[in-house]
């Protein structure tokens, strides 16, 4: 009795972990920085950021090359959303991936002089909760050096998790006023899990 249950064991464990063809899932994270050089980017666009990058998806947010106004903080590319709105999201499939956002180099680029710019960050959880968070972009006055203008560079907090996406939104830090201008983002730093 005792000998057939026990040689029974390892033929069940093997049942249980190969389920489909694809074998077991395994729940993983990886950890990205989307930097953008190197993806293809001619003259006129649209230059779109190919599906999916890293995992991720854009909507709105095309390749975009170094204007001689401010750098990329990385290479000579960033993602640009030319109307200042879009997403990045997860792909809907397969259905439990989330990602954390963890940093990102940002710039509003409006020409100069521009005035101080408001950007509005949603994140949409998996949960269905919508969190929310406003960061500025400085006003930039003529007169300096070409150079003398660097994207800026911010953290998020653990909040930032279980994600299936972000959305970035520009108005005047001011009066809330159209900005005329884009969204540029570089080294956009995020965890991926791939959930089973
Ligand atoms: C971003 O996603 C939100 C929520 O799904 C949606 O309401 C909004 O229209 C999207 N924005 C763009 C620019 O696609
Ligand atoms: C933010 O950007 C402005 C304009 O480029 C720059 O003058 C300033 O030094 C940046 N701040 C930081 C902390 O990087």
């Amino acid at each position: 009795m005792y000998t057939t249950i026990a040689t029974l064991l390892p033929l069940l464990a093997l049942a249980v972990a190969a389920p489909t063809a694809n074998g077991p899932c395994r729940a993983r994270k990886q950890t990205y920085v989307a930097k953008y050089d190197g993806l293809p980017f001619q003259e006129p666009g649209p230059n779109p950021i190919p599906p999916h990058y890293y995992g991720l998806g854009y909507t709105t947010f095309q390749i975009d090359q170094h204007d001689h106004f401010i750098p990329p903080t990385s290479g000579n590319q960033w993602a640009m959303a030319f109307g200042g709105s879009g997403n990045i999201s997860v792909p809907d499939s397969p259905p439990k991936q989330t990602f954390q956002l963890e940093s990102l180099s940002f710039a509003c680029v409006s020409g100069v002089p521009q005035p101080e710019c408001a950007i509005s960050i949603w994140g949409w959880k998996a949960s269905a909760k919508v969190i929310n968070r406003v960061i500025n972009f400085p006003s930039l006055d003529p007169g300096h050096l070409v150079g003398g203008y660097i994207m800026n560079k911010t953290s998020f907090s653990w909040e930032w998790r279980d994600l299936k996406s972000v959305g970035f939104s520009i108005a005047r830090a001011d009066n809330g006023g159209d900005m005329y201008g884009g969204l540029a983002l570089d080294d956009v730093k995020y965890t991926l899990n791939f959930g089973c």
